[in-house]
């Protein structure tokens, strides 16, 4: 049993730290959004996430939250760093959170007698750790790192919507270490894990988080430039991958083409690692295509739906799905964004469905119509399928024009009209 503090209550953050819990350690949670730090307390998901609620009622007795750093950092021996890393503008990281996180846990850390380990999950651009977050800390604290207290970096590879099915069955855990007593701290936190563990250098921890992302987001593009190559000729791409995916090398996962990936990790982590690649005087010609690819591909769909409606002015287009992915209501980088913002343009009237995320697309689109009751989605002049809820599987497509993002069987089987993005 060890005490944990962990920095951030994102899905990252409050997945991790409720993961250890059920492990049997103690868990602070520190984060500055009050509103947070209440719901935590009350056992109520600051996140929706699969599953959650139920650590959280099971765990009550084994975490709390607060916004003291003091506090939760002289009680625990570890400390998590779970903050977001977003996109400058101009594609690179921003480091603010991370940085003002170091800095408090580093004052904190200068009153701090027993030994203790700083451990950076939030996904940081390779070098960071040490160029950046080693100096704050040490400045702060007025103790040396990797001696007076350890430093480590674990990326996370937790999926939104299973989220925590993954903390609890990852591939493998990475951790990036310099130090023996870290390297020994961690070990033993995650000694009840039966996976593969790799401990390697610090920046090379980093660079697994980053290329992890980044193939597996070129996967996504490379299945929908083949899925549009097969469009054209009139091939069903899906089939394609079945077959391609049995090839051991290939792997049949991350084949679904479509309108491509959103989410607040990888585009956001793709751009970070072009920006930092071309800081280095590279020029990483594969990612920038996978992101032009990305972003050119849900226009597509638009160009689909006008073989059928060439003048969208005034006409009611239907919406089925708005969050970047299902089983979640995030809807950060989605690629409903786009088609949203396109079918405005050309004066459709939109109104949209989805199971979870109306209440965080209205902030984006406040002006479209959001509906609870599907059936006003299912009744527009067509309706275009952006989110492969499971629920979707289950709808009356009869008689309806379709236009699918996202392959949902029984919309290809039932509508009266019906065209598939890649397929
Ligand atoms: C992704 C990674 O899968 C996690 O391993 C990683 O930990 C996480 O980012 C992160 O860096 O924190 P996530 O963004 O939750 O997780 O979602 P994914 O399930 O990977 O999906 C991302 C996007 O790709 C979605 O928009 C999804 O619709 C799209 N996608 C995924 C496809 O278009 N086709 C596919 O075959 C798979």
């Amino acid at each position: 049993m060890v005490d944990i503090s962990v920095i951030g209550s994102g899905y990252v953050g409050i997945v991790t730290g409720l993961g250890f819990a059920e492990l049997g350690n103690r868990v602070i949670f520190v984060d500055i959004d009050t509103k947070k730090v209440e719901a935590i307390n009350n056992s109520i998901p600051p996140i929706f996430e699969p599953h959650l609620e139920d650590l959280m009622k099971r765990n009550r007795k084994r975490y709390y939250a607060t916004d003291n750093y003091d506090e939760a950092i002289l009680n625990s021996q570890i400390t998590f760093i779970c903050v977001g890393t977003p996109s400058n503008h101009d594609g690179s990281i921003n480091l603010e959170y991370v940085k003002s996180a170091a800095k408090n846990v580093g004052k904190v850390l200068e009153e701090k007698n027993r030994f203790h380990v700083v451990v950076v999950k939030s996904t940081v651009v390779p070098g960071t750790t040490e160029d950046v977050i080693t100096p704050i800390l040490e400045q702060n604290s007025d103790k040396e790192a990797f001696y007076d207290f350890g430093l480590a970096v674990n990326p996370e590879f937790l999926r939104e919507g299973s989220a925590v099915e993954d903390f609890f069955n990852p591939d493998r855990i990475v951790v990036g270490a310099k130090d023996e007593n870290s390297k020994n701290i961690l070990s033993k936190l995650y000694s009840s894990f039966d996976c593969p563990k790799l401990f390697v250098d610090i920046k090379t921890a980093e660079m697994i988080k980053y290329t992890s992302n980044a193939f597996l987001a070129t996967k996504i593009s490379f299945a929908n430039e083949i899925g549009n190559i097969c469009k054209k000729l009139g091939i069903d791409a899906y089939e394609v991958f079945r077959g391609v995916g049995l090839d051991h090398r290939i792997n049949p996962s991350f084949f679904r083409a479509g309108i491509g990936f959103g989410g607040s990790c990888f585009p956001k982590d793709v751009r970070a690692l072009i920006s930092k690649a071309e800081e280095l005087g590279e020029n990483p010609k594969i990612l920038k295509s996978v992101m032009r690819l990305n972003e050119e591909q849900p226009l597509k769909l638009i160009y689909i739906l006008k073989k059928y409606i060439p003048d969208l002015e005034n006409k009611t287009i239907g919406i089925l799905g708005l969050a970047f992915k299902p089983d979640t209501d995030d809807v950060r980088e989605s690629r409903a964004i786009p088609i949203i913002k396109k079918l405005i343009e050309e004066g459709a009237k939109v109104v949209a469905y989805d199971p979870v995320a109306n209440e965080n697309f209205k902030e984006i689109f406040p002006d479209i119509t959001y509906t609870t009751n599907v059936e006003e989605v299912l009744n527009a002049e067509a309706v275009l399928i952006l989110t492969e809820w499971e629920e979707f599987e289950r709808l009356d497509y009869t008689g309806k024009i379709i236009i699918d993002g996202r392959r949902i069987e029984k919309a290809k089987k039932e509508a009266k009209i019906y065209e598939g993005i890649c397929w």
